[in-house]
């Protein structure tokens, strides 16, 4: 079924208040609700519909009388109320242990646990499980006290006690209305590790982290996370915490990354739990980032909420804007946002440029998990940042504080949040909002034309978007180029145009198909730095002279677009090699290198990024149709040249940077490892045993996670067979009962070295490997099809044994299944024979028995 954004109805009812008792059994879990349910306007009373999947009736009640007359349908339980108000009660069993989906009520290791986004909270009772029904919970759980000796739900703990049997009970109590999908409970034997935050208010909010025992060594730096993101959002976002505890809970079972239940979050115990000895600095990063992502959505997704699941990007985009300005305050800005971009550019451009293309603002879907996307994420916040940029901090800090005043406890849109920044700013943004209703990356072509006789310089940019699947038509987009004029020396110089220019941000606006900007006063042809910090999620074009790249590449003071203009010169190159059109690498790559390889000004993590060469998606992303075995061996020549040329460079960078201190996760120190791994990466690739033995050397004496990967990853790459086995060897016998570790080990395996289907059956085989667990599947099967050169190799294989495990995945776990098949969707890329291939896996998916609707969406748009 095709849910539309058009057709968005308020309920006919509320449900105001929501009372449960969870008792929890071996075998089963009864269930019974009390909800307090009253009519949205008047006249004639509407039947109501509670939506209920994979539940047993034992008992209904309205206002203590037995519901007798009621029928089920669609997923939907239908009954005829005969007041305006009154008290549905249902009791209905549920069975947590055979609930692999892990959505709903799921049993993770040892404990019980909850997903209810988006649309989990149907497995656990009947209910409008729809985000514009929002009530306040009272939850009472009951279990055997031995198995479950902790107890939690949202909200502040208002009772516990004893009860026969051995068994007993907690009753949380959440004071904040709020949807379904934010509710959460949790039963476990959990090691709780404490802290406290004062607000600045001067409540006292009492901080709790909970893992299994296996885990629970490894939740200090989360909660120190956690503190810093409570402290930086009541400074930079005035918000602050409401409740008087703040719990999160780590599970080994879990679908996505984490999820911002009222005063309970659940994580993914891979996106929360972190020690030096197992995980690496990218981790740790990733770890704050998302415990901050998840805390900051207290304000921007549960005090104020998405009035439909079209407005996932309300909260999501505006939390990724949040949580991004976060890691930059506490590390480095401009590496935050070269990752950032770089990301985008990875995953959400290949996205936009296939056949599930959709808007920031999605105007359909069959299943919204499959919604979850980069676009709703990644380019929801681009387009909350774009507002930013248009209208400056200050009245983006006013606006967002008047959307968080005006819309508290309401489910609203996107719609109300501009309103909000159109308001304080007084600007109108009914243009810009195209950004939330048309798919596809814009793409701004640019020519430029200097005039030695009047001193003028003239910019013109076309703007122009490819048809995405639903529409055809697009028209202009609202594009804020941050710019600079650069002279042969790379200073920048003042600008003086008749474009719509703001000259305290340095940023040109765009709202016209075609504009011609015209600069005044240049007595020499000027070097445009356009787009600087990437102000606006656009693919640009703009061919001019080699030494204009060459500047921007080696001089330019926005270290993001020196990072852009390297990138682009790598990217010819690799480009131009598999094509045939170069047979060598260009000398114009050596002088950017050496420029990157000699500036003794840059810091070692964005030194790092200027001599990284960009990865496949990104590559077959700007290329019409690609040969993939041609690309592999185009981007490795480039890799090999660079690795010989510089030899003594790689050499002697990769010794100065070794360090004996004590680890310490910083943005210094996180840099000088980048720099020395991938250095690393390239003597080994050199090809002497000297760098072999270091690398190995690397591994052996390491004693953190992001040395002994640097060291690991270098071998693994190399063709020393028998050192790679013993190393694998190695790695497994002393880490196999660390949870993460093991996963690491898995994707390392699929990801870092050549593998073929073979030795991934094999993999799948093995003691450490398991279906049921999606961190596990990521590692295996997330690791192999991200590993360009064994995915694709010419076997094509690989494809075929992808769609195999979706197949069987789908009937374990619809939602992870279908994220596999995005490896697959963009076979049009590839050149026709391959792209065949990959089209007949997708095939064999359609042709799977019992499609949950998941995985037929993604095969059905794949296909399309
Ligand atoms: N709201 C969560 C987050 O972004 C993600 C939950 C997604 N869950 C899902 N089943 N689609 O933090
Ligand atoms: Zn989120």
């Amino acid at each position: 079924v095709t849910i539309r954004l058009k057709d968005y109805t308020q309920p006919d009812y509320w449900i105001t208040h929501t009372d449960l008792v969870i008792r929890i059994h071996d075998d089963h879990t009864e269930v019974e609700s009390r909800l307090s349910i009253e009519r949205n306007g008047d006249g004639e009373l509407p039947p109501l519909k509670l939506d209920g999947v994979d539940q047993t009736i034992i008992e209904m009640t309205i206002d203590d009388v037995a519901v007798e007359d009621y029928h089920y349908e669609h997923e939907q339980l239908i009954l005829q109320p005969s007041k305006a108000q009154f008290v549905f009660r249902a009791v209905t069993h549920i069975h947590p242990n055979e609930n692999t989906s892990l959505e709903g009520l799921y049993k993770s290791g040892t404990m019980y646990c909850t997903q209810c986004e988006a649309e989990g909270f149907r497995k656990i009772t009947f209910y409008q499980d729809r985000p514009d029904v929002m009530a306040t919970f009272t939850t009472r759980i009951e279990a055997d006290k031995a198995a479950y000796p902790v107890l939690l739900a949202n909200g502040n703990p208002i009772e516990e006690g004893e009860l026969e049997g051995g068994r007993h009970f907690a009753t949380w109590h959440d004071p904040f209305v709020k949807p379904a999908y934010l509710f959460a409970t949790v039963a476990g034997d959990l090691v709780r590790q404490d802290d406290t935050f004062v607000t600045r208010s001067g409540r006292e909010v009492s901080l709790r982290i909970f893992a299994e025992k296996h885990n629970a060594h490894k939740t200090t730096f989360a909660l120190e996370s956690l503190k810093r993101s409570m402290k930086w959002d009541e400074e930079r976002f005035g918000r602050e915490y409401d409740l008087d505890i703040f719990m999160i809970v780590a599970s080994d079972f879990f679908n996505m990354g984490a999820m911002e239940n009222k005063g309970l979050n659940i994580f993914n115990s891979a996106a929360v739990l972190a020690s030096e000895e197992t995980s690496s600095d990218d981790r740790f990063e990733r770890i704050e980032a998302i415990v901050a992502h998840e805390y900051f959505h207290n304000w921007s997704g549960n005090r104020v909420t998405c009035r439909d699941w079209f407005q996932l990007s309300l909260k999501e985009g505006f939390t990724v804007f949040r949580d991004g300005e976060f890691t930059a305050d506490m590390h480095d800005r401009t590496l935050k946002r070269i990752k950032d971009v770089d990301f985008l550019k990875n995953y959400q451009f290949p996205e936009d440029n296939g056949p599930n293309a959709h808007p920031v603002q999605p105007q359909e879907y069959i299943e919204i998990n499959n919604f979850y996307t980069v676009t709703v994420y990644e380019k929801g916040a681009e387009v909350v940042g774009m507002l930013n940029t248009l209208v400056g901090d200050e009245l983006f800090r006013q606006g967002s504080d008047l959307y968080f005043e005006r819309f508290d406890g309401m489910a609203v849109t996107t719609d109300d949040f501009v309103a909000c920044m159109a308001e304080v700013s007084g600007q109108d943004f009914t243009q810009f909002k195209r950004w939330y209703t048309q798919a596809g990356t814009p793409q701004v072509d640019i020519e430029q034309a200097f005039d030695a006789q009047t001193n003028t310089y003239q910019l013109t940019f076309k703007q122009s978007c490819k048809p995405t699947p639903g529409q055809s038509e697009k028209q202009p987009f609202v594009i804020p180029v941050r710019m600079a004029l650069l002279d042969q020396s790379g200073q920048e110089l003042t600008i003086d145009c008749d474009g719509d220019f703001n000259a305290d941000t340095q940023v040109l606006t765009l709202s016209q198909a075609e504009t011609t900007v015209t600069f005044r006063g240049l007595s020499e042809a000027p070097v445009a730095s356009l787009f600087r910090d990437f102000s606006a999620p656009v693919r640009v074009r703009f061919d001019r002279p080699e030494a204009d790249v060459l500047l921007l590449a080696t001089r330019d003071p926005n270290a993001f677009n020196r990072f852009d203009a390297i990138q682009q010169i790598y990217m010819d190159t690799i480009l131009s090699l598999a094509s045939g059109a170069f047979d060598r690498v260009p000398d114009a790559v050596n002088a950017v290198v050496e420029a990157a390889l000699n500036d003794a000004e840059l810091s070692h993590a964005i030194k790092a990024t200027l001599l990284r060469l960009p990865t496949y998606p990104l590559l077959v992303d700007n290329s019409d149709t690609i040969d993939a075995q041609r690309l592999v061996a185009a981007r490795d020549q480039l890799l090999n040249h660079l690795a010989v040329q510089y030899v003594d460079q790689w050499q002697s960078m990769t010794q100065s940077l070794a360090s004996a201190d004590p680890y310490r996760f910083d943005a210094a120190e996180a840099g000088r490892r980048e720099l020395q791994g991938l250095s690393l990466q390239y003597w080994v690739k050199a090809g002497s045993d000297e760098a072999l033995n270091y690398a190995e050397a690397l591994y052996r004496a390491a004693n953190n996670q992001t040395d002994r990967l640097n060291g690991l990853s270098a071998v693994l790459k190399s063709d020393d067979a028998g050192r790679k086995e013993a190393l694998l060897v190695h790695y497994y016998r002393q880490w196999k009962d660390d949870t993460q570790m093991v996963e690491n080990w898995l994707s390392l395996q699929t990801s870092a070295t050549d593998v073929s289907v073979s030795q991934l059956k094999d993999l799948m085989q093995h003691e450490a490997f398991d279906l049921k667990n999606p961190n596990k599947v990521r590692s295996v099967l997330g690791g192999f099809a991200g590993n360009f050169k064994s995915f694709h190799d010419d076997t094509g294989e690989g494809y075929q044994f992808l769609a195999e495990q979706v197949a069987t995945l789908n009937a374990i776990n619809p939602q992870v299944a279908a994220r596999f098949i995005k490896p697959l969707e963009n076979w049009k890329r590839f050149s026709p024979e391959r792209g065949e291939m990959m089209k007949s896996a997708l095939s064999h998916i359609l042709a799977t028995e019992d499609l949950s609707p998941d995985v037929l969406e993604m095969a059905q748009k794949a296909l399309a």
